[in-house]
């Protein structure tokens, strides 16, 4: 609700006419904690599938809808680390809500593993986050030979979505969260180019040379593409879907490149 002088302090007059300003309350800031913000939200019986928990924002995620009594369904390929975050946040809370799901994103096979072991365990799906995310890597190549960055920050999570959208149809209301990039207004692909053209930027070629920040930023404009694309044909079902800019340089290994 808006105070009459708050009310007021808004409205700008000039000499022909009185003009509404739009007035912006900002709730959180840059120093706001993720807990911070979920602090009265009881997420008991929601089952929670996020990608990329091992490091930086998805650790922070995971540990926070945990705390808040989510059932969180990891999946990292990286399943030592998975355990130990498990177990930090157990540390924090009675609560024994974390599966983990072992998921490498640069393979298909993978991803098609791990949902097979998901769907078999019965859960809902009330929300999915992509998360997972590369920005450079040690191999030019996925290993269904796909551009990597394209592979993982894309391809990958493509095809997971795929493969459980029906589960998310089933639990609706249910939604999608797409952790992309403010990069992604980085790819210098013109706008008025061909949609051949747009694709083949999109989709590296394996043996492309094109610098690796630039591989990033085609990457993260498919998350937003796809993230549209996804809101428009399923919100009908009754899945949200989220596309996202987490804030910039945040000090994770996506920023360091370690
Ligand atoms: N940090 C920023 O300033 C910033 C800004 C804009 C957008 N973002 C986006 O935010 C998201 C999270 O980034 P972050 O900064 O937290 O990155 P991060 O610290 O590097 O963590 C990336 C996560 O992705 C996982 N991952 C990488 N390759 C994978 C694969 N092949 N299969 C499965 N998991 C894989 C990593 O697992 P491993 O431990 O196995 O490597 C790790 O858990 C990304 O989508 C990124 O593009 C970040």
């Amino acid at each position: 609700m808006m105070s009459e002088e708050t009310k007021n302090e808004n409205v700008t007059s000039t000499a022909s006419s009185t003009v509404q300003e739009p007035t912006y309350h900002r709730k959180y800031g840059s120093r706001t904690s993720a807990l911070e913000v979920v602090k009265d939200v009881d997420l008991t019986g929601k089952t929670i599938l996020i990608t990329g928990t091992t490091a930086g924002i998805g650790t922070e995620t995971a540990r926070t809808l945990a705390l808040r009594g989510a059932h969180v369904v990891m999946a990292n390929r990286n399943i030592v680390l998975s355990e130990q975050l498990r177990d930090n946040i157990y540390k924090e809370t009675d609560k024994r809500t974390i599966d983990i799901l072992h998921m490498d994103l640069s393979s298909l096979q993978s991803v098609q593993a791990a949902v097979k072991e998901f769907l078999s365990k019965g859960w809902p799906l009330h929300v999915l986050i992509l998360n997972a995310g590369v920005l450079g890597s040690t191999t030019k190549n996925t290993i269904d030979g796909y551009e990597t960055t394209f592979g993982i920050n894309h391809l990958g999570h493509f095809y997971l979505t795929y493969l459980l959208l029906e589960k998310l149809r089933e639990s609706a209301p249910s939604r999608i969260v797409v952790v992309s990039s403010n990069s992604h207004n980085h790819s210098g692909i013109p706008l008025t180019a061909t949609t051949d053209t747009k694709l083949a930027r999109l989709i590296p070629d394996p043996n492309t040379r094109e610098i690796a920040y630039k591989l990033y930023a085609y990457s993260k404009l498919c998350n937003v593409l796809f993230a549209f694309k996804l809101h428009r044909e399923e919100h009908k079902n009754g899945i949200n879907t989220y596309v996202l800019h987490p804030g910039s340089m945040i000090a994770t290994s996506t920023v360091s490149g370690k």
